[in-house]
């Protein structure tokens, strides 16, 4: 969590800081700060302040045009509460930085180095401060190196000294950080959105080098200060896609971007009828050799696991375990190598994810990762990935990523399923017409977004609210119901209707919103079934509906008919519905929808 940027070069460097920590600030937006150098006296101006990046602006009209090198720090904060002290960047002695991670031995570091009477934060990352400018003797790389070694945690770290000009230093250890050449100097940050509009290439930081930033070159060193090659990768993403351009919100933006992100998800993956993933490098054989698949996730991203594991086990009938990232290697996971380990993140950097992930591997376990950022750690460490294609996604609450994971799990699945014989040929080609429509089915619930809204006016008085379904319906309304939840602040739980009788219906009353999903052939009398017990203890039931299915729509209090589709495929329709009616009530109810309280996107701390 925590987004960072450094500037150094010949253009106005608060601008370009302040514009770029707006776009990262789904990384953590409790407070914000920047450090500017001024290159003719050597002096560093420090602005912080408990807030949005949007209140730093007003700390900023000092002249800080002229100023050509600077860093910025957006907060998510950890260690020490929410205050402008604890905003970075931090100054001990010569040395200024921001920080993004936790230094766990903070405490036994402050006395050690004897430190405590000279704080003006609660911050571990002052601490750090503190012993960079211990070991600091004009020599900034050996005053990096010999910090780090002190350090245990997680941590980039990027740096200015007082007596040093115009070059910004920066390390890290797991918590990422990309550097790029501008127009008119070099730049880095915590992740590629930031560096967009800037730049046409970046180079993701190697953990444990020290990079410097001048003002025309950039330079990586190892830790025994020998030079190393700097390796770009091209950025190819829309960068238009990280404004908002006319809609109020970029979840909405990104709600709507749907069709065309899953399309651009599949397309490139679809040759003549046929699945293909040869562009991704990855071969059939690791496909083929598995007896089982481990998937690892958090969040949404773990959704769309517990998605894609219904269609793997009825589909290729091999058994697929999901574990929620945080837990996984707790729990004495039980692998072998002829698991395959399937990752899947929009950011490429959840720690718990890339930590599971590392595990696996020492475990010889092969990896697929399916993966949003480019060039991101957890794609770095994969053995395999497949890029989904949805472009940066600024809005905290995920949307856009969650249906081209699916769209791309899908993928994964059908050419599985042909390596491993259980789809035959003529299975392959409806498979295949069957992903191809979904930007379609998309667009046919966006159209009718207005039927959504309308519906989401019921809800926005609700305290509580149940999301009800069973299979398929039950893993989409688990990401209905963590959409809900975040963006709106209405408590939702998302059960198996099946399993409400056995004592959680002993919640549902008159005054608790139902939503239930009913899209699964196979399911369809059982789930009208679930619905009728809470109607019958007076709950008011707001129904998604696969439009061919015949109910008596009086019974309930809504019904939003979704496209028709074959019951695997219904869950990309339904969770954009879904989507649409967290948007609606969180906008309806006045909510800063993008950036939900306590919130990061990017959660880089365990
Ligand atoms: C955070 C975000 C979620 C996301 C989860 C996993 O909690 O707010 O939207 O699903 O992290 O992130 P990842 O980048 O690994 O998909």
């Amino acid at each position: 969590m925590c987004g960072i940027v450094g500037y150094t070069g010949n253009g106005p460097a608060a601008s370009l800081i302040l514009d770029s920590l707006e776009l990262l600030e789904y990384r953590g937006y409790d407070s914000a700060g920047l450090a500017l150098k001024d290159s003719e006296t050597g002096e560093t101006i420090l602005r912080k302040r408990a807030g949005r990046v949007q209140d730093l602006r007003y700390l900023c009209d000092f002249g800080s045009e002229w100023f050509n090198c600077g860093i910025g720090h957006t907060r998510w904060a950890t260690h020490g509460g929410v205050s402008n002290d604890n905003a970075h960047p931090h100054r001990f002695g010569k040395v200024v930085l921001v920080h993004n991670g936790i230094i766990e031995n903070y405490l036994e570091l402050r006395d050690q180095f004897l430190l405590s009477d000279r704080l003006k934060s609660d911050t571990d990352s002052e601490i750090a401060a503190g012993v960079m400018d211990h070991f600091y003797n004009k020599n900034p790389r050996q005053a990096i190196a010999e910090t780090v070694r002190y350090l245990k945690g997680t941590f980039s770290l990027v740096i200015m000294f007082e007596d040093i000009p115009d070059v910004i230093y920066a390390v890290r250890n797991v918590s990422p950080i990309v550097a790029s050449y501008t127009n008119e100097g070099t730049m880095l940050a915590s992740d590629v959105t930031a560096l967009g509009i800037h730049a046409k290439q970046y180079m993701p930081v190697p953990e444990m080098n020290i990079l410097e930033l001048h003002k025309d070159a950039i330079r990586l060193y190892d830790m025994k200060g020998n030079p190393q090659a700097c390796e770009f990768i091209d950025i190819d993403w829309d960068t238009s896609r990280a404004s908002k351009g006319n809609y109020p919100f970029y979840m909405e933006k990104e709600i709507m971007e749907q069709p065309e992100t899953v399309m651009k998800t599949i397309k490139s993956r679809i040759r003549e009828g046929h699945i293909d993933l040869t562009a991704d490098g990855i071969p059939d054989s690791i496909l083929a050799e598995c007896d089982s698949i481990c998937a690892i996730a958090c969040g949404t991203a773990m959704h769309a696991a517990l998605t894609a594991k219904n269609i793997v086990q009825s589909r290729l009938r091999i058994k697929m375990e999901v574990e929620c990232a945080s837990e996984f290697i707790y729990s004495d996971p039980i692998l072998d190598e002829r698991t395959l380990a399937i990752v899947i993140s929009q950011s490429g950097e959840t720690i718990d994810t890339l930590t599971a992930l590392k595990y696996v591997r020492s475990k010889g376990v092969r990896s697929i990762a399916v993966i949003n950022v480019k060039g991101s750690s957890i794609a770095r460490e994969s053995d395999y990935v497949i890029y989904t294609d949805a472009g940066p996604e600024i809005a905290v609450a995920s949307t856009k990523a969650f249906t081209a994971q699916i769209a791309a799990m899908m993928l994964l699945i059908g050419r599985m399923a042909v390596v491993r014989h259980a789809l035959k040929p003529g299975e392959e080609k409806s498979f295949v017409e069957n992903i191809m429509k979904l930007p379609e089915q998309i667009t046919s619930v966006l159209d009718r977004r207005r039927d959504i809204h309308v519906i989401a006016r019921q809800l926005l008085e609700a305290k509580d609210t149940f999301m009800i379904g069973r299979g398929l319906d039950y893993s989409i309304l688990l990401e209905g119901a963590l959409k809900l939840k975040e963006v709106s602040y209405i408590h939702t739980e998302a059960y198996a209707s099946g399993e409400l009788k056995h004592g959680t219906i002993a919640l549902i009353t008159e005054d608790i919103p139902v939503i239930a999903m009913v899209t699964q052939t196979k399911l369809i009398s059982k789930e009208l079934s679930n619905i009728r017990e809470v109607k019958t203890r007076g709950a008011n039931v707001i129904l998604f509906l696969r439009e061919d299915i015949d109910v008596n729509e009086a019974e309930f209090s809504k019904v939003f008919r979704l496209p028709a589709a074959s019951d695997d495929f219904m869950v990309i329709p339904a969770v954009t519905a879904l989507q649409l009616l967290a948007y609606y009530v969180s906008s309806d109810k006045g909510l800063d929808v993008d950036k939900p309280r306590n919130l990061a996107k990017v959660v880089t701390v365990e």
